[in-house]
């Protein structure tokens, strides 16, 4: 039998609810395959700081770093955001995550379901058939880069934003490499008008496709031209590749062509190990209320099997059982504010589909 370890990391606000759900449809696989799937669950975010202080405690970095995978939840929580003095902010959890695993690229696929049409505030033609990957670079850039901080005066803050060849050329090679498998098309999206890291970006992508990808089309784009693109023509785009501040911007606007932010999973992938999350926040307003939409935690767990287990027969089941779930209606209350399911009734009725 097939034994694989996965750490759940639930984390804050709605995370373990919709955490809970995507196990459900792990075990529906587990059961129909006979499949063994050993789950270590482990603390990070706001949760681990009120156990131990530390928004990532060296506990769950053991655990995840023994694990096949890890499937994550979400992290924040508004008494942090509300308050400049905190040391420490459950963010830096997920943060310190993906810099200690090396997790350099987050892959957010964006497609729409035509039943889901309404709930986007988009018209119905703009959306029609889009499908498009976005290659996010995951542990550079301006999030990470030094010095950071404020002055002695406290009256001016600054933060870095770096990039080094070898950053660009990893996740550059993984996009190009999944264009191959598409229409052969990427867009890399920057400000080399203005900075000079998307300078270096657009200088190392281009030789890396003159090098390599010669039968790829490399597209370059402004990041405010793209934003606009994404809403106004998104079928245009095939694979987006960009730095990270751009890519955790224009995934979230990308959402709104879905439906709702809660139907996008993705997946962060490193040399070494992989973690897969839903692309929404903790959402602290509905937490516990069994408001949330699991599907995007569902579709993450999908694409752990596909990516790190290679079971694309059982990933396709699950998505197969996420359609269905939307076609018969049995949606969340953020898809059909009129007639709506609970998180948990919706987790029951995808896994009974599996
Ligand atoms: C995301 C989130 C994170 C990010 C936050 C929670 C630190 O918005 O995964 O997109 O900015 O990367
Ligand atoms: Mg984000």
């Amino acid at each position: 039998m097939i034994n694989k370890k996965i750490a759940v990391l639930p984390g804050d606000g709605i995370g373990p609810e919709v955490i809970r759900e995507a196990i459900k449809c792990l075990d529906a696989i587990s059961l129909k395959y006979s499949i063994q799937f050993e789950y270590s669950y482990a603390l990070i975010g706001a949760a681990a700081i009120q156990k131990t202080e530390s928004p990532l405690p060296k506990e769950t970095i053991h655990i995840c770093k023994n694990s096949d995978a890890i499937l994550f939840g979400a992290i924040g929580d508004p008494a942090f955001d509300n308050n400049p003095q905190a040391k420490v902010r459950p963010e830096q959890g997920l943060l310190a995550i993906r810099k200690e695993l090396e997790l350099f690229a987050n892959i957010r696929p964006i497609n729409t379901y035509e039943t889901l049409a309404h709930a986007s505030p988009l018209k119905n033609e703009t959306i029609k058939n889009v499908n498009f990957i976005v290659f996010r670079e995951l542990t550079g850039g301006i999030y990470f880069g030094s010095p950071r901080g404020r002055t002695e005066d406290l009256k001016t803050a600054f933060d870095t934003c770096t990039y080094s060849e070898y950053e660009i050329i990893r996740i550059a090679e993984l996009a190009f490499q999944e264009s191959l498998k598409r229409k052969s098309k990427v867009t890399l999206v920057d400000k080399a008008n203005v900075l000079a890291t998307s300078r270096l970006w657009r200088e190392v992508v281009t030789r890396l496709k003159n090098e390599k990808y010669h039968q790829v089309e490399l597209e370059t784009m402004f990041v405010d031209n793209a934003a606009m693109k994404i809403i106004t023509n998104p079928t245009q785009f095939d694979v987006i590749l960009t730095e990270n501040m751009f890519g955790d911007i224009l995934t979230d606007e990308a959402s709104v062509i879905t439906g709702s932010l809660g139907m996008l999973p993705s997946a962060s992938i490193g040399e070494k190990y992989a973690l897969y999350e839903p692309i929404h926040g903790s959402y602290p307003e509905a937490a516990g209320k069994q408001i949330a939409n699991p599907i995007a935690t569902i579709l993450s767990a999908a694409m752990m099997l596909e990516t790190s287990f290679q079971m694309v027969q059982e990933a396709h089941l699950i998505q197969q059982a996420v359609v269905k779930s939307i076609e018969n209606g049995f949606v969340t209350k953020d898809i059909n504010p009129h007639k709506y399911y609970t998180t948990s009734e919706i987790g029951s009725y995808i896994a009974s589909n599996i």
